[in-house]
């Protein structure tokens, strides 16, 4: 195994996109930034220096993080953030995780712009479960604004109402064609005619699902969220925020110039979304195919919640690999979803009704310290930082994707952890709740990747729905799109001591309070728990 050494400085670059120079927060200067490849087993010691005006942390996505907390990265959960002018060194070993991840800022909005690809291969001498392809490459979906991303987070904030959208959607940080003033950039991914190519589609995007597909060709999945799947062929993909999907391409059709795009699928109808198309293309290399008009693929409606039900069923694990457990000794039920809080009329409370957006889980909505970061109130046993009294199960029973009336559940703001024990096999029942509307949500655990062994629209129901459960072939991930107006089930072993947040991985939702964390107890024995932390830990 090796180790990879990198320096990354955060810093602003004037970047022009959509006709205009802007001042964006980059790292080394690029964007999207450096694509990070390891191995399998390698370790990683990234050296980060804060030379822009915004407090800064980096996450690692999907990366495990076994024993190493103190390189995972989200702001006040386990650090305090790197301020301008100073520096963290993240180390981390990879253990047993390969595929595609990516890193992206975890500090405000920060990661609209700052993030990148993390690919890890197999240790050498070992190969994917797939025919080797020709080439591969990272394809980042995301999402661009023409101000200053921190001042969008500062107005949705101050006036309590929903953010603005996005101005474009993005691959590789490219709007392309479709969009003013883009042509010249646009993304291009050359071909020979009879290759196969991997594509590593990450959607990096702060607050969008997205539909991905490429004009006139079939896409093989064959991982997702760095887990390898069994393959299937679709002719689109649904990736949410902070997924990742593998898939194979074979260019077999005639050469030409075929675009790749993705749009959004935005479930309610009362939520404004970004309705543009980002693109990019796909060129045989011959001459003649230089020449031609690029065809555009056919992305499905924004609503077409079948296409996405469909795409998810087809998504199977690799049981070899991993094999889901039977006893549960944690069974947990969490409500997500949106909803108010009452507030005094001016212009702080711009939300319908003299209300706030808030978003909560189990009627929790969650507050980030400020005085230290959870991990470090863990380990060095600072009271009055958190509570443990998350509670397991949601505080009220009502119909959940029904009529509910808004004034029947108003969160209540707090930083509450559930504690697990080390070693215990967990579930949970992600349930989404209608109080303000129906919507997708990304959940991402820190810490694990996590067994899928049901999904379903409506009410979770136990009875009808537990013998329904895949034990056999579920997929693993470390980010589920919880459906719109419906529940996901997860299983993992707690088998990580630490502090792991839990969220939506749309920033909107995260800001209003959709998260939690999990203490995982340390074990027995020095590798079950928490080293001490580095040196060079940024205090708060
Ligand atoms: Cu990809 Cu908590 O993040």
């Amino acid at each position: 195994a090796e180790t990879h050494y990198h320096d990354f400085v955060v810093q602003q670059t004037p970047v022009k996109r959509l006709c205009k120079t802007h001042n964006i927060i980059t790292v080394n200067g690029q964007f999207p930034g450096p694509t990070l490849t390891a191995r399998n087993g390698d370790t990683m010691v990234i050296k980060v220096t804060n030379r822009a005006r915004y407090n800064v942390t980096l996450h690692w996505h999907g990366i495990r993080q076994m024993r190493s907390p103190w390189a995972d990265g989200p702001e006040y959960v386990t650090q305090c953030p790197i301020k301008p002018g100073a520096t963290y060194t993240y180390r981390y070993t990879i253990e047993n995780q390969e595929g595609t991840f990516w890193w992206h800022a975890h500090s405000r909005w920060l990661r609209a712009t700052v993030y990148g690809a993390l690919v890890v291969l197999p240790k050498s001498g070992s190969t994917y479960p797939f025919p080797t392809p020709k080439t591969e490459v990272p394809i980042i979906l995301g999402e661009w604004w023409d101000r200053n991303i921190i001042d969008v987070l500062r107005q949705a904030i101050f006036t309590g109402n929903a953010p603005n959208v996005s101005d474009a959607y993005t691959i590789n940080g490219q709007p392309g064609d479709l969009y003013n003033c883009s042509s010249q950039g646009t993304t291009k991914i050359l071909v020979n005619s009879g290759d196969t190519v991997l594509l590593r589609v990450i959607n990096a995007a702060l607050n969008q699902q997205l539909f991905f597909s490429v004009a006139n060709h079939k896409l093989t999945v064959v991982e997702a969220d760095a887990s390898y799947s069994k393959p299937f062929t679709t002719k689109v993909i649904m990736v949410g925020p902070g997924q990742t999907t593998n898939v194979l391409l074979t260019a077999n059709r005639s050469p030409s110039r075929y675009y790749m795009a993705a749009r959004a699928y935005a479930s309610p109808k009362n939520a404004p979304f970004d309705n543009t198309t980002t693109t990019a293309i796909l060129e045989y290399k011959t001459s003649k195919a230089q020449l031609s008009k690029p065809i555009l693929p056919r992305l499905p409606a924004f609503n077409d919640s079948t296409t996405v039900r469909n795409f998810n069923k087809q998504l199977k694990g690799n049981p070899s690999i991993a094999k889901v457990s039977t006893k549960i000794d944690e069974n947990l039920f969490f409500t997500i979803g949106l909803g108010f809080v009452n507030c005094t009329p001016g212009p702080r409370c711009q939300g319908p009704n003299n209300t706030r957006f808030a978003a909560s889980m189990n009627n929790v909505s969650f507050i980030l310290p400020r005085r230290t970061s959870l991990l470090q109130a863990y380990y060095q046993n600072v009271q009055g930082v958190y509570t443990t009294d998350f509670p397991p199960v949601p505080p009220v029973k009502f119909d959940y994707t029904g009529n509910v009336s808004r004034g029947l559940w108003q969160p209540r703001f707090g930083t509450k952890l559930y504690k697990l024990k080390f070693g215990s096999s967990v579930q949970i029942v992600l349930q989404d709740t209608a109080i303000f509307s129906t919507e997708d949500h990304p959940i991402h655990l820190h810490g694990y990747h996590f067994f899928v062994v049901g999904q379903g629209s409506g009410n979770f129901n136990p009875n009808r729905d537990t013998g329904k459960f895949n034990l056999v072939d579920p997929p693993v991930r470390n980010t589920i799109d919880v459906p719109v107006g419906g529940w996901a089930v997860i299983r993992f072993v707690a088998d990580n001591p630490g502090v792991w947040l839990f969220h939506c991985h749309i920033d909107a939702h995260l800001t209003w309070g959709l998260a939690m964390a999990f203490v995982v107890e340390n074990g027995k024995g020095e590798l079950q728990t928490v080293q001490p932390p580095p040196a060079d830990l940024p205090q708060c």
